[in-house]
């Protein structure tokens, strides 16, 4: 029987942080292209190719962090909303996130790109330039599993406001994001 899911709503608060989270090939940019601006989107690949002049070179990740993490804080302490753009799928990737967004005093919400194994490995294959060592991906999706179904805490403790999971193509194709300003200052009125 088919699932019949209702369309998702994410209600982004302003300012927040929002992370995504998904293997490689699962979809993160395009996702952050169709519904953020480019200059709301810190992406670590994006940083390896301004570091190494190749987003793919991996050995500027550490480097790569340094800087997405350094703008992530001026981001969230000037008080805009900022969208971070990698797999995300370890539990201290997200927590260095997470501990800038508490320092800042601004919400985290996850956006998590859940979708089937046979999917992202498929999108993966069918990419160019670049493809992804597929047990690189396999790993990714590992990792993913753990952090959604255990064993361990998982992502429900870590500390994010909102966590919002997609499960397949047309659900990720179909979500609606609103932002909500909150409410007006009296400078407004
Ligand atoms: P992305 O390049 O958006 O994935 O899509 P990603 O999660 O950001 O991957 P990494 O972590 O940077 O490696 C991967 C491939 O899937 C296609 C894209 O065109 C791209 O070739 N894709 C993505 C679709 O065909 N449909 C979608 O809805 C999303
Ligand atoms: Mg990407």
């Amino acid at each position: 029987m088919p699932h019949h899911r209702s369309v998702v709503e994410i209600i982004l608060p302003e300012p927040s942080l929002v992370v995504l989270i998904g293997a490689a090939g699962s979809g993160k940019s395009t996702f952050a292209a169709r519904h953020f601006a480019p200059t709301e989107v810190l992406s670590s690949d994006r940083y390896r190719a301004i570091l190494a002049g190749d987003e793919a070179d991996q050995s500027v990740t550490k480097a790569a962090f340094a800087r997405l993490h350094r703008d992530l804080t001026s981001r969230l302490l000037a008080g805009v909303l900022t969208v971070v753009d990698a797999t995300n799928v370890e539990p201290s990737a997200r927590r260095a996130l997470l501990v800038r967004a508490r320092t800042a005093g601004v919400p985290a919400l996850a956006i998590v790109l859940d979708l089937p194994d046979t999917i992202v490995l498929a999108r993966n294959a069918a990419r160019r330039p670049r493809t992804v060592d597929e047990s690189v991906i396999h790993r990714h999706l590992a990792r993913l599993r753990r952090s959604l179904d255990g064993p361990g805490p998982g992502l429900g403790t870590e500390g994010f406001a909102a966590i919002t999971t997609l499960h397949d193509p047309t659900e990720v194709d179909q979500v609606v994001i609103r932002r909500d300003p909150g409410p007006l200052s009296p400078l407004d009125r």
